[in-house]
């Protein structure tokens, strides 16, 4: 049974130049219908579901632009986790959404940050300014949210080192208990990358000193580095909670997932499924009680092997690498491990904090 569900609220105020996931702009009138289409998709996949899950994530798109009373409607319905986790826009968050959230069970929040320098923001053509922040983060404390995640971006054009910093500083000033930090990256097809793209390419070769900033600073101010991009904070006792984001640590770990809404993929029992990315599309379908259309992905074993390598050393955990034996290369690991970038003990590999520096490199060197 799976216990790992994924909700696609695609709805967002406007597009950011750097983004290609799956959005919808505006569209407030259909909210509502695309919510019934959600929960129509999830009768349909109920049976996968174990009756309690161990983790929801509601993710965008922007599910807190979401109008209201859909977003209520939706929670209400949706199975009960151990954590729930909303993406939310900080210019989305009132001290009202902030209390409803809470009041709808939802215990983690993840806040779309990106930056807390203004000239970086305008870059990225985010709406919310460093104030917009600062007080999205407050409404969440004061509702009571005590797993709070803030998503950065580093590599921004017209980014220093120093403005890097910065924007670590600032971040940890307010002390979430998560922080995820992606390096910018210029997606095909983006108006950001016909602006930017070429920018992006000839400061590719500084971006290893700027991640080595990143893990620095927040290593230093205690957080664990628990993933290439993920940091959390480690409990003031032994018994204390594990602040990873539980979600991605279900995909990072191989396990089965559902997904719903436009784009949401799901990897159930060695299948893998991408639903269309057309709204209305889906929508009709499922209101003429079919499940929407799909894109299967065939997975043999040799691909979920290489998956499971690929996302595993993204940890900071061994991987156990009973079976996995056959997708890797044995000359490329023993060079590998001379270099000091990959540690094997017995039935085990990982990454050196060197070889995890180097990231997909050293894993793809690593695949036969
Ligand atoms: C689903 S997205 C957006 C969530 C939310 N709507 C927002 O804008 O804050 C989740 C995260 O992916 C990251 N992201 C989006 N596009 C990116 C890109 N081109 N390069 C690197 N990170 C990106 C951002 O940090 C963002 O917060
Ligand atoms: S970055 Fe966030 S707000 Fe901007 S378009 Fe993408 S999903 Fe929407």
């Amino acid at each position: 049974m799976t216990r790992h569900l994924y909700v696609h609220l695609p709805f967002c105020a406007h597009r950011c130049g750097y983004c290609d996931f799956v959005t919808v702009v505006g569209r407030t009138g259909q909210h509502a219908a695309y919510v019934d289409a959600l929960l129509r998709e999830l009768a349909l996949e109920r049976d996968r579901l174990a009756p309690e899950l161990e983790t929801m994530f509601l993710g965008g798109g922007t599910p807190t632009f979401t109008e209201a009373s859909a977003l209520e409607r939706l929670l209400q319905a949706l199975p009960p986790a151990a954590e729930i986790t909303v993406e939310a826009n900080p210019e989305t968050v009132t001290q009202e959404l902030a209390r409803r959230l809470r009041r709808l069970g939802v215990n983690r929040v993840s806040l779309g940050v990106q930056s807390f320098r203004p000239h970086l923001l305008s870059v990225l053509e985010r709406v919310a300014q460093p104030d917009t922040v600062r007080r999205a983060f407050y409404h969440l404390r004061d509702a009571g949210f005590d797993n709070i995640s803030f998503d950065l971006i580093y590599g921004i054009p017209g980014q220093s080192p120093s403005d890097l910093e910065a924007d670590l500083g600032d971040a940890l000033e307010l002390g979430p208990e998560h922080l995820s930090c992606y390096e910018l990256e210029a997606k095909p097809g983006t108006r950001f990358t016909h602006a930017h793209g070429e920018e992006l390419a000839r400061q590719a070769d500084a971006m290893e000193s700027y991640f080595e900033i990143v893990v620095d600073r927040l290593t230093s101010a205690g957080y664990r580095w628990y993933e290439t991009a993920n940091f959390c904070r480690t409990p003031d006792r032994p018994d204390g909670r594990d602040l990873r984001a539980g979600h991605n640590l279900a995909y990072w770990l191989g396990r089965d997932y559902l997904g719903l809404g436009i784009g949401a993929v799901s990897t159930i029992e060695g299948c893998r499924w991408r639903n269309t990315p057309r709204l209305p599309a889906y929508v009709s379908a499922l209101v003429a009680g079919r499940r929407p259309e799909r894109e299967l992905e065939p997975l043999p074993l040799d691909v979920r092997q290489r998956e499971r390598v690929m996302l595993g050393l993204r940890l900071d955990e061994p991987l156990l690498v009973d079976g996995l034996g056959d997708v890797l290369d044995g000359r490329a690991l023993d060079r590998l491990q001379r270099l000091g970038l990959v540690d094997r003990n017995g039935r085990t590999l990982a990454l050196t904090p060197r070889g995890r520096m180097l990231g997909g490199g050293v894993t793809a060197d690593l695949l036969a």
